[in-house]
């Protein structure tokens, strides 16, 4: 799809994150081809991306909500998403109050504890459990270890066999290699039927290719079809990146292109737009859509005052002019969703491209807007 980024500057300015409809579309299809055959549900993961519009378009290719808050709540019911699964180790009684009101679908327990809180509803109810399996990604979004918090060791199970519906694990996110899914889901399919369970929620983090490398779908189809080749019940997976990330990118103009030893170039975006770089030193490959230059060894950074404040290091690239667009793509997940006010300033604009024109579908943060709920008096 030819994106006319130009056209969308011009008309939303920047920094502001596109979405490309049609990208959407096709990755969820996809998703569909490696469940074909079982009885299935695909969620998307709201924390990857919750802008009601996008989840809209998700909705209507038959894609459910897994939510983590009231505020992912009210966003997956605003774009008409079903089913709605709650996720979270730490619930609250507020949020459980709010959730109930609102009504959701399937429960995801977090501990043999939180079952006392829900024993009074016929909600589905899913167990996560921890296999201590080393999804072999980030630290920070390694999830399926037993000195990490989520979930159960296999052992508690038997404890609430007889009060609840299924189990779910989830044991990291941007995984590359189907073997760490093949030992947590053959360890589960042992326990499905011992205790005769009809519902296992696969968890998501499937990898893509930020830089080379990521999941192989055909090899993932062919675990999901060997290891669940015996297994009648429903099988859920609840994915963010990997529906939404290549379909995203930020788009930012060039400030300032510093010259030296190496070369700066300053965008308008930052770390308050896309964090992961600073936070996980995540590469996003960055596109210079109108060069100028010879290619030269940069570091593409943001204005704001923090050194960790850059989009890509050490990256050679043809230099823009002052003025020009750069696209640092790959970032429709964990995007915007990461998004902060930091250093005053305020959040970016969404478009949607979709049958060949742009669709604003978050307007860019107002200064008032940002400080409105501070209470000076
Ligand atoms: N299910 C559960 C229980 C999760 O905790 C997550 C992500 C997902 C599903 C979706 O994972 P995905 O398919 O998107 O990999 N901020 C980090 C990612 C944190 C992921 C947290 N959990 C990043 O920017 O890489």
């Amino acid at each position: 799809m030819n994106i006319d980024f130009s056209h969308i500057a011009d008309l939303f300015g920047t920094p502001t994150y596109v979405y490309d409809a049609s990208e959407i579309r096709k990755r969820i299809r996809m998703v569909c081809s490696v469940f074909k055959g079982h009885e299935f549900s695909i969620l998307f993961a709201l924390k990857a991306n919750s802008n009601s519009a996008l989840l809209r378009l998700m909705a209507e290719e038959g894609v459910g909500a897994d939510v983590v808050s009231s505020g992912e709540l009210v966003a997956a019911k605003r774009a008409g998403m079903k089913p709605v699964l709650w996720n979270g180790n730490g619930k609250t009684v507020q949020d459980k109050k709010f959730f109930v009101k609102q009504g959701f679908d399937i429960l995801s327990l977090d501990s043999v504890e939180e079952l006392e809180m829900w024993h009074d509803s016929d909600l589905v109810k899913l167990l996560r459990v921890n296999p201590n399996i080393d999804a072999r990604t980030h630290p920070h979004i390694s999830t399926g270890m037993k000195h990490h918090k989520f979930g159960v060791a296999v052992e508690e199970i038997h404890k609430v066999a007889d009060k609840i519906d299924g189990l779910h694990v989830h044991i990291g996110s941007q995984i590359t290699s189907v073997e760490p899914y093949r030992a947590a889901y053959t360890q589960l399919v042992e326990e499905i039927k011992k205790h005769n369970f009809k519902t296992l929620d696969l968890g998501g983090g499937w990898g893509i290719d930020y830089n080379g490398e990521s999941l192989d779908i055909d090899q993932m189809r062919s675990v999901i079809n060997t290891v669940f080749s015996g297994f009648s019940g429903r099988l859920i997976v609840e994915l963010g990146r990997f529906i939404a990330g290549p379909a995203g990118s930020l788009l930012t103009r060039v400030v300032k292109v510093k010259k030296g030893e190496k070369t700066f170039i300053v965008t308008d975006a930052g770390m308050n737009n896309l964090i992961r770089p600073a936070l996980y030193d995540a590469f996003h490959r960055i596109r210079v859509l109108e060069p100028v230059g010879p290619a030269s060894l940069c570091d593409v950074v943001g204005p704001l005052c923090e050194t960790g404040d850059k989009l890509g290091s050490n990256r050679y690239l043809e230099l823009p002019a002052e003025g020009s667009l750069l696209l640092v793509e790959d970032t429709g997940a964990y995007g915007f969703s990461m998004a902060s006010n930091y250093n005053g300033m305020p959040l970016p604009a969404e478009v949607m491209w979709e049958d060949n024109s742009p669709r604003l579908i978050r307007r860019r943060q107002t200064i008032e807007e940002m400080y409105s709920n501070v209470i000076l008096d």
